[in-house]
């Protein structure tokens, strides 16, 4: 049997065969279809892309139905315990992992590029001393496109490489700048010998006054860990962002604070810091109950549950949860912990959830382990950002040098007024 539909329609009689390839039709295949030659032609509607396949990838791999999440093939468990987070973004912006000196030499160019300009440190002193870190972090970004006007010439190979090391080596120096600002205190520079985790730790924590701070090994780790779960996830709203951005030739900061922007939403990488405020609402495990009647009589989300791929379980949470307890063991055990075990069991036991695919993602545990390291709540989509700075790099650059790819324009079904006239001056 051919791979093709056959499509017969009825308004006019005709029938057309459609190519089927790799699981998919070609929707400009649509176009054929027509009531007259002056017909446009059939168009897919799909709001919210919820079946649409923008582009081919080889970057991620998900399943969400058997709970899979692959990196250029390998499984996320594997990276998570024998990579870290470096390796893992030399792995999604290359294809394979480093080889030792791939590695020392990626190592070194996006580490030699963690310094901002000083007048990146200037322009984030004048935020309100409680300007929200996402919002400072999503215009520092845009704000290096024109420190870095070099970054237009995407078309080179050299440029986007030094543009990819400049990203991935600055949002963390930025991010902690801005904590550091919420905190009136002073900044931190980068330390160049400590590791990616460790040093952003470092910038986040080291007391002004102090020449020897050390940031917890055990804390450093997890964190680590966290940033290789988070580094990609395929086409989510953020990554669209970066693409479609990307798309239309814009340089890589600007797109890269369009895809931060979009992470910022509280339905996306903002869920981190919904779901404390929500356990905090909560506060104790009697109230659960309470919350579970008011997610069913939708009146709210449950944040950190439900996924528009994963309908069993986020492969990512499941870690998550082993590290929250390496955490806990340093920083003591966060007392919402319980509340936020209570709600997993009572809603992964409840119909309603269960119909509905509601499982923990990625966001639910993250921030537990976030505040018990002692970020502050707001800074939790801040730390989605800082790794999937990558993965935004990654898919950036694969779309610009996809054939197939060109400026982003999806159409649309008008329902406004049809061709009226202003009436005369009366
Ligand atoms: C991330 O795309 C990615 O890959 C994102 C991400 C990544 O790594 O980039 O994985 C990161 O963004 C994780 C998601 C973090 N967001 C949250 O935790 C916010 C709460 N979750 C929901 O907003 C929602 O589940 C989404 C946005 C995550 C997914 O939305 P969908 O796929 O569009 O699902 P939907 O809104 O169509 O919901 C289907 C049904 C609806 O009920 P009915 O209208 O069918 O009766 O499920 C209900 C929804 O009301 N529902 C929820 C719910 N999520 C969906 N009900 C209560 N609580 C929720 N959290």
């Amino acid at each position: 049997m051919p791979d093709s539909l056959s499509i017969k329609d009825n308004r006019t009689g005709k029938s057309y065969e459609i190519p089927i390839q790799d699981d998919a039709i070609r929707a400009m295949d649509l176009r054929q279809i027509k009531t007259s030659d002056s017909d446009f032609g059939l168009l897919s509607y799909d709001p919210a892309f919820m079946n649409t396949a923008s582009c081919r990838s080889s970057i991620t791999y998900i399943d969400g139905d058997r709970g899979i999440l692959r990196y250029r093939g390998y499984p996320i468990e594997e990276l998570a315990e024998k990579c870290n987070y470096l390796e893992v973004a030399y792995l999604l912006v290359h294809g394979e992992l480093p080889s030792k000196n791939q590695y020392e030499e990626w190592k070194h160019n996006v580490t030699y590029h963690t310094m901002v300009h000083e007048n990146v440190k200037k322009f984030l002193e004048e935020f309100r001393y409680d300007a929200h870190p996402m919002g400072m972090l999503v215009s520092a970004v845009a704000a290096l496109s024109t420190f870095y006007p070099d970054a237009k010439h995407f078309s080179d190979e050299n440029s986007r490489r030094l543009q990819i090391h400049r990203l991935i080596g600055k949002t963390p120096t930025i991010a902690a700048f801005a904590y550091r600002h919420s905190m009136g205190m002073a900044y931190v520079y980068p330390d160049n010998d400590l590791d990616y985790a460790e040093n952003f730790l470092t910038m986040m924590y080291k007391p002004p006054a102090s020449s020897t701070f050390e940031a917890n090994p055990v804390l450093a780790k997890a964190l680590d860990v966290l940033f290789v779960l988070h580094a990609d996830h395929e086409q989510n709203a953020s990554t669209s962002a970066m693409r479609s951005v990307g798309s239309t030739h814009a340089d890589p900061y600007s797109c890269a604070a369009a895809a931060a922007a979009a992470l910022y939403g509280p339905l996306h990488g903002g869920a981190n810091e919904e779901v404390l405020r929500m356990l905090e609402e909560i506060g104790s495990k009697d109230k659960v109950p309470e919350i579970i009647r008011q997610v069913k009589d939708k009146k709210r989300l449950l944040m950190g549950f439900g996924h528009r791929v994963y309908k069993n379980y986020d492969p990512r949470a499941q870690i998550i949860k082993r590290i929250a307890d390496q955490v806990f063991e340093v920083t003591g055990r966060n007392k919402l912990l319980d509340i936020a075990l209570e709600l997993e069991k009572v809603a992964l036991s409840d119909d309603y959830f269960i119909s509905k695919h509601l499982y923990p993602n990625v966001d639910f545990y993250s921030g537990l382990i976030y505040q018990a390291m002692g970020f502050p709540t707001d800074i939790f989509p801040v730390l989605f950002a800082i790794p999937r700075m990558s993965g935004w790099l990654a898919q950036w650059q694969e779309m610009l040098l996809d054939p197939e790819q060109k400026i982003s324009r999806p159409r649309q079904i008008y329902t406004g007024y049809p061709e009226r006239h202003i009436p005369a001056q009366t």
